[in-house]
């Protein structure tokens, strides 16, 4: 008896796409043991137009990775290198061990609906001496003015996204993937994430942050008739562009604390200004359910606009960006206390889009000038990646960048 797919389940209100794959997800009764046929068996396709981990539905645990190639390691290596990954991610995300060697951590356990998405930033280029072939979206995002970003926890020349419903089986995939690692490239920074678990709540639902607030109600969606168009690089690249990138996308990656104390402190009804949407449901304040579109113009008995003027969701709304739009998967984090003793908290804030000068950079210029959100929130690391299209069946991922 099936109670939903991994699409109906996604936190984030994605469905699984045509490369995301889907998984399902067989009802127990709470008084029977959970089978593993429940969250354990869920796989997602390593194959695909798209790499997995982009339209995939949020997986509970997710460990973000980015690494510098070793002095010495060049276009070869990293060749070698996405070429052993991909057959280990692939191995992974369809259950079956690693091999000799294996740690072992992940031996009881199904795939747990795993993906492993890997990315190239501005610097792999340089070192991999293909400057050449780096798409000019790649160019460094501007500065805004409340970035407080640490250089040593953002950038980098590789990128590994890794995701899955099981903490045990996210952190064997990481474990694997490092030691593949070996000479050719070290760790530059890790971040460590989560999200709900799958069925713990009564019904599947947009997943909350750590502010409290339905996150990811507005997102575009794979059945959006525009939804390919904004994500992902087409068949036909524009000019900047390389051949290589097509079935690719644009991964923007911040650490956003949240200044959770100051946050908490404020009543409901302000918080509820701050984003436009009510924190119970995420219903707009202008009424409605949470799907509702937000009535902008609409004002109150006093005159005033109902969803205030620097409300987060009516700044970044795509019809205020001249349609910009970016899809947000982020995980949460929270690496106990920071030392100035409040909560060192956030989101792990990962947005996709086919070109962040029209998806990332304007919303988040307009944000910087006045988001009510701000003074909640800090930006303190930054990495923007090429993630290349999913490999076809006997093609590692990048294989047509590095071939
Ligand atoms: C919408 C929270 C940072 C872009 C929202 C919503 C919430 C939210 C609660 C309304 C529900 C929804 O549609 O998802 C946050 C928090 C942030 C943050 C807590 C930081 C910790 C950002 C950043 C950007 C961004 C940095 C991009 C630069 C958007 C967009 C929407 C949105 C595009 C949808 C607007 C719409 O179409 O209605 N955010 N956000 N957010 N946010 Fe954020």
């Amino acid at each position: 008896r099936l109670i939903g797919t991994a699409g109906a389940a996604g936190a984030a209100g994605l469905v699984a796409g045509a490369a995301g794959g889907s998984a399902t997800y067989a009802a127990t009764r709470p008084d029977e043991p959970t089978a593993l046929a429940t969250v354990g068996s869920a796989t997602v396709a390593f194959h695909g137009a798209h790499q997995a981990g982009i339209t995939t539905p949020l997986q509970a645990r997710g460990h973000l990775v980015a690494l510098d190639l070793a002095p010495g390691a060049g276009r070869k290596e990293a060749a070698a290198l996405l070429r052993r990954w991909s057959g280990t991610a692939r191995r992974l995300m369809a259950g079956e061990p690693v091999g000799e060697g294996d740690t072992g951590i992940a031996l009881d356990a199904g795939p747990s609906a795993l993906t492993v998405t890997f990315g190239f930033g501005r610097t792999f280029f340089d070192v991999t001496k293909l400057a050449d072939r780096r798409p000019s979206a790649l160019d460094p995002l501007p500065a805004f003015s409340s970035d407080h970003l640490d250089a040593r926890r953002s950038n980098g020349d590789l990128w590994v996204q890794i995701g899955s419903d099981d903490s045990l089986v996210a952190f064997h995939a990481l474990r694997a993937l490092l030691k593949e690692a070996g000479d050719a490239a070290r760790v530059r920074w890790q971040m460590n994430g989560f999200n709900r678990s799958p069925g713990a709540t009564a019904r599947p639902m947009t997943a909350r942050n750590l502010m409290g607030q339905v996150d990811g109600t507005n997102n575009p969606k794979p059945t959006d008739a525009d939804f390919d168009r904004r994500i992902f690089v087409p068949a036909k690249p524009p000019a900047g562009t390389p051949g290589w990138m097509t079935g690719g996308s644009y991964a923007v990656v911040r650490r956003i604390r949240m200044l959770l104390d100051d946050w908490d402190a404020l009543p409901v009804d302000r918080q509820e200004l701050v984003i436009g949407r009510r924190k119970s449901d995420g219903a707009p304040l202008t009424g409605g359910t949470e799907t509702t579109a937000l009535a902008l113009d609409k004002t109150g008995p006093d005159g005033k606009l109902v969803i205030p003027d620097n409300a987060h969701a009516r700044i970044s709304a795509p019809e205020q960006n001249g349609g910009a739009a970016m899809l947000r998967r982020p995980f949460s984090f929270h690496d106990g206390i920071g030392a100035d003793g409040t909560p060192d908290a956030g989101l792990l804030f990962i947005c996709w889009q086919a070109d962040p000068l029209r998806g990332f950079v304007p919303v988040q210029r307009k944000l910087d000038r006045g988001d009510a959100l701000s003074a909640f929130v800090r930006h303190e690391s930054s990495g923007l990646y090429a993630v290349p299209g999913g490999p076809r069946e006997g093609e590692y991922v990048g294989q047509r960048l590095l071939e």
